[in-house]
């Protein structure tokens, strides 16, 4: 087998070959004057089983098409299989039609992925469970859940956990809340958003006692930061003793520094499934947790033709 990595997810892909203990494929990804992408893998890659590490975040048309062209080069250069790891699937919050004469672009960006060239797909908590559906090849959809259950085990005090109640801040959310609080035996809250209209969201009301408790939010993706933010404004509002939250994909567009600077949040913890800039990295309310072991195992498994489904208990 071979590890390769696109320039989204190189710090990622690094820490995963390290703890699969093998070096990344030499490759160039460059660029010509007007912007093209161009590939060259630097190693024979003959009939081999190929892992390629790409998230599909911002720039993410940039991205996608580095990841596509990428598999293009391996098929062409007859590699055995490939499989399109994919940390942050990009796309994926636009999974169904929302009006009339409006796309499904992740169906569209599944397509794009499978056409050029990927056998499977591995990835980390889809926005929706069901964009597995979108591919018709065998993909895996790891759940975040593990490492951040050991990360809350590590954080907070025998004492501090007993007044932990996981919220899940939209109505979408509440199995992971659930699965997650049920690992704990903690209550769980629900709040009711609204999107008024795209980017914007809106607290109608919170299901649930949430005071005196520290909330932990669970979420998918953080973007805008408003979602959470607003969230975390209500908890408090309803006698929350502190707020904090874990979510997996930092997609952390502006203002997002900003908004979680001046919120009630104590602390968003985010994975590495997308690259930082300087700006999160020295934002002292974000934690990032690494999610290389988690993805490095399953690139394991499934290399040697295991089962992955332990990795989701
Ligand atoms: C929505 O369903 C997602 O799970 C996130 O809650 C949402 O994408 C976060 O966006 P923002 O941070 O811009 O509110």
């Amino acid at each position: 087998m071979k590890l390769l990595s696109g320039t989204a997810s190189q710090g990622l892909a690094t820490a995963i070959a390290d703890v699969l203990d093998m070096p990344l494929t030499d490759v160039n990804i460059e660029r010509f004057r007007d912007q093209e992408i161009f590939v060259r893998i630097n190693e024979n890659v003959r009939g081999e089983d190929i892992f390629l590490i790409q998230s599909t975040s911002a720039p993410a048309n940039d991205h996608l098409m580095e990841l596509l062209i990428i598999m293009d080069a391996l098929l062409r250069a007859s590699a055995a299989r490939i499989t399109a790891v994919i940390p942050y699937f990009g796309y994926s919050r636009q999974d169904r039609k929302v009006g009339g004469r409006t796309p499904i672009s992740a169906k569209l960006v599944a397509n794009l992925i499978s056409r050029a060239g990927a056998d499977r797909v591995l990835t980390l908590d889809l926005h929706a469970g069901q964009i597995q559906g979108f591919f018709d090849i065998p993909t895996d959809n790891l759940f975040g859940q593990p490492v951040f259950e050991a990360d809350i085990r590590s954080e907070y005090s025998r004492k501090e956990l007993k007044d932990i109640l996981f919220v899940s801040p939209d109505t979408g959310g509440v199995v992971r809340a659930r699965a997650l609080a049920k690992k704990f035996e903690a209550d769980i809250a629900i709040i009711d958003k609204r999107r008024p209209k795209a980017g914007e969201s809106e607290v109608m009301n919170i299901i649930g006692d949430v005071s005196g408790r520290s909330c932990i939010i669970l979420d998918d993706i953080i973007d805008s930061g408003g979602t959470l933010c607003k969230a975390a404004a209500a908890l408090v509002k309803h006698g929350a003793k502190d707020v904090s939250a874990y979510i997996t994909h930092g997609v952390l567009s502006d203002p997002a520094v900003a908004n979680i600077t001046k919120s009630e949040l104590k602390e968003v913890v985010i994975t590495d499934t997308i690259t930082q800039p300087e700006k999160v990295k020295n934002c002292s309310k974000v934690r990032e947790v690494t999610v290389s072991k988690l993805i490095g195992e399953a690139i394991r498994r499934i290399a040697n033709a295991e089962s992955v489904s332990k990795l989701f208990d």
